[in-house]
């Protein structure tokens, strides 16, 4: 099963102790192990502003894996995040990297399934990345997230896409051996958010300057300090296999900005 690793949380911890010149306090600092998607902290900079955030709003980012995006919002922002996710080892990372980073009265994390999910009251807005491939029917899991948000509350997805049919290399980031993979082409994805009640104001293929962060960002070869391969099931096979994937066009990324209307 994908996402089935455990202990990651000492498996953090060691390597930070490996690196004792990094404070996981410092912004940025821990880019490379803790941003679980294609782009980094640079992706999520790119969904922030379509969140539109004022007052008291606060965001939900569902699948929210190691929390870096989490907690780059709070950061960015000063307001609440809450993240959910199905993996209990990943939970317990992203409370314990928020608590290193002294993050922990903005940011908070929640162990389980969208559907099963009763927060107090509903958010105003919410991020979700590299999450749906993983989800077959894509339109009543976006309407489950939908049922969290408030009236005209805004949605910033950061999606992979299958632009036309094509074998892909398994292991992937999100599937080891595809069995849990539903990779679909743009288009459908689209219509598959908005049947579930959002309507979009942007939708927009990221892919060349995804391959433009792959370029400059392994330029140099692997990172040197602690990265997320370091925590994954076979991390650089499936990260070069990605990575593959996105050079040659066979995946693409689409970033989208939608308005829940229902
Ligand atoms: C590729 S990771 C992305 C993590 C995070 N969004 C990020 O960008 O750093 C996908 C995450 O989605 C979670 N996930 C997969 N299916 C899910 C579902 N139906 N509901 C909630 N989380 C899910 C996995 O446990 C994993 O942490």
């Amino acid at each position: 099963m994908t996402y089935d690793e455990t202990a990651v949380d000492k498996a953090i911890d060691r390597l930070l102790t490996e690196h004792p010149h990094l404070d996981a306090a410092d912004d940025g600092v821990l880019d490379d192990l803790d941003q679980f998607h294609i782009g980094g902290a640079g992706a999520v900079d790119r969904l922030i502003p379509a969140l539109a955030l004022a007052g008291g709003d606060r965001v939900l980012d569902v699948g929210s894996g190691f929390g870096g995006p989490a907690r780059q919002i709070a950061r960015r922002t000063a307001h609440h995040v809450v993240g959910i996710d199905l993996a209990p080892a990943y939970v317990e990372a992203a409370r314990s990297l928020t608590a290193k980073a002294g993050l922990s009265d903005l940011v908070r994390f929640e162990l389980g399934d969208i559907a099963a999910f009763r927060p107090d009251r509903r958010f105003e807005a919410a991020i979700t990345m590299h999450v749906q491939m993983n989800v077959e029917d894509k339109t009543t899991w976006f309407g489950r997230i939908a049922d969290h948000l408030a009236p005209g509350a805004r949605l910033a997805v950061w999606e992979v896409c299958r632009p036309r049919p094509a074998r892909l290399p398994w292991p992937m980031p999100w599937s080891l051996d595809g069995t849990d993979s539903f990779v679909i082409p743009p288009g459908a994805l689209l219509t598959a958010i908005e049947d579930a009640g959002f309507s979009h104001t942007e939708w927009t293929d990221e892919s060349l300057w995804v391959r433009d962060w792959i370029a400059a960002t392994f330029a140099g070869g692997p990172p040197a300090g602690p990265a997320l391969p370091m925590l994954l099931e076979d991390g650089y096979t499936r990260v070069i296999n990605f990575a593959t994937a996105l050079t040659d066009g066979t995946l693409e990324v689409w970033r989208g900005s939608f308005t829940k209307t229902t």
